[in-house]
């Protein structure tokens, strides 16, 4: 008896009970929040619907520094689809940013100007509701809309265009000098007012979804699974990082946040990787490590997720049941059960709406 109670013994037995006690401690079933609760603890937090008239609209994203009007909004739709815009004339922002597919492309990685794809293998986001987001860009670079239009015209790898043959390009045609004129009130187009008129209409581009209806007393516009997800996505931590109107693009977050042992030993497996060269829980296509190479990202939103696969900065991730597991495992080190997850789809399917006419 003496010697069972060696320490040795005792602290063997102690460890081994406490490493087993996950397994026997059954994670707690989330029940799901009644449609008061529900709705109130999303609109005590962040979150509010998208409104539904251009009053609202107004109230939400007019601004000193671009001041929407019916004709700018109007000019910004066609340089939108202006093909003029882009070096061999042959795309345009909707080429990357298809609005009645999500907003996005729907590829891994952007192909732009001579075929080329993205030098990072970053990901289309959508445009749909992002003049909404505090930061543009997955490493957050830009603050608005009308400052991110800039980027892809002048990037090699998508429009590859310079600013002064944007102006004289357009200067060239009748139409264009007359609308301009009407609206800046200037002799001559300048770049920075292609880059308002487009911002403008990409102000505009806003959706409704269910989740909007059930935020706004609609009971019946969500179904269960869909509220049990959205219970699990207040309560369990998600709601933390995706927050806002937009749920999610407001801030900038580290990811991974956790690292585990099985990662370690995928990589020791692996002669060719270190935790180092490969810091996701994915394939690390493009070596794009988000601001300042430190890994921290945008918080992507997650209106429209449903019609923007694939998923993560480099399109790495097929399918939105398996991007919601590596945030549960990776974000809240607490990977979610099956139907945990299956319930957060649905939720997340909530948040596809159609665009509004404003
Ligand atoms: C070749 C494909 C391509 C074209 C053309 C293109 N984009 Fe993009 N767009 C992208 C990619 C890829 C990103 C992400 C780049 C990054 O984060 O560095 C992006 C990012 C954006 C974002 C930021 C969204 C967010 O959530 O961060 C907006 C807004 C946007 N584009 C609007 C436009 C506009 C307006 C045009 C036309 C002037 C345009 N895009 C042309 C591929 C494209
Ligand atoms: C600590 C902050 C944080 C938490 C908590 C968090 N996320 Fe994320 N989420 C991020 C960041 C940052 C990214 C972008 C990572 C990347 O692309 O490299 C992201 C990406 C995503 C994406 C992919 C978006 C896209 O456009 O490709 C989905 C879906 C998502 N999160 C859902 C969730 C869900 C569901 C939860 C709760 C289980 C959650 N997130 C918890 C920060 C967070």
């Amino acid at each position: 008896m003496k010697k069972l109670l060696h320490p040795v013994t005792v602290t063997v037995i102690t460890l081994i009970f406490l490493f087993s006690l996950p397994f026997f401690i059954k994670q707690k079933n989330v029940t799901t929040w009644s449609d008061k609760k529900l709705r109130q603890s999303a609109l005590n937090g962040s979150y509010r619907a998208i409104p539904k008239d251009y009053r609202g609209l107004l109230e939400l994203l007019d601004t000193p520094d671009n001041r929407l009007t019916k004709e700018k909004i109007a000019l910004g739709k066609m340089l939108f689809f202006e093909n003029m815009l882009s070096y061999d004339k042959s795309i345009n922002c909707s080429s990357c940013h298809l609005l009645n597919s999500g907003g996005d492309d729907n590829l891994p990685t952007a192909i732009g100007y001579n075929a080329q794809e993205n030098p990072f293998h970053l990901n289309s986001p959508t445009v749909l509701n992002s003049a909404l987001q505090k930061y543009q860009f997955w490493d957050a670079r830009a603050k608005s809309v009308e400052e991110q239009a800039a980027g892809p015209v002048q990037a090699s790898f998508e429009m590859h265009m310079k600013p002064k043959d944007v102006e004289s390009r357009l200067n060239a045609n009748s139409n264009y000098k007359e609308l301009f004129k009407n609206i800046f009130n200037k002799d001559k187009i300048e770049f920075i007012d292609v880059q308002k008129a487009i911002g403008a209409y990409e102000r505009t581009l806003l959706t409704y979804s269910p989740y909007d209806s059930f935020l706004d007393g609609n009971n019946s516009a969500l179904n269960s699974s869909a509220k049990r997800g959205m219970t699990i996505f207040l309560s369990k931590g998600c709601a933390g990082c995706h927050s806002g109107i937009t749920v999610g693009g407001q801030q900038i977050q580290h990811f991974p946040v956790r690292r585990y042992l099985i990662d370690y030993i995928g990589v020791l497996i692996n002669p060719k990787l270190s935790i180092k060269d490969n810091p996701f829980p994915f394939d690390n296509i493009g070596g794009f490590l988000g601001k300042n190479n430190e890994q921290n990202f945008k918080v992507p939103m997650l209106r429209e997720i449903a019609k923007t696969a694939p998923y993560f900065h480099n399109g790495s991730v097929k399918e939105l049941k398996e991007a919601v597991r590596v945030m549960s495992k990776y974000q809240l080190g607490n990977e979610f059960s099956k139907r945990d997850i299956e319930d957060v789809v649905s939720f997340l399917k909530s948040l596809s709406g159609e665009i509004v006419e404003y």
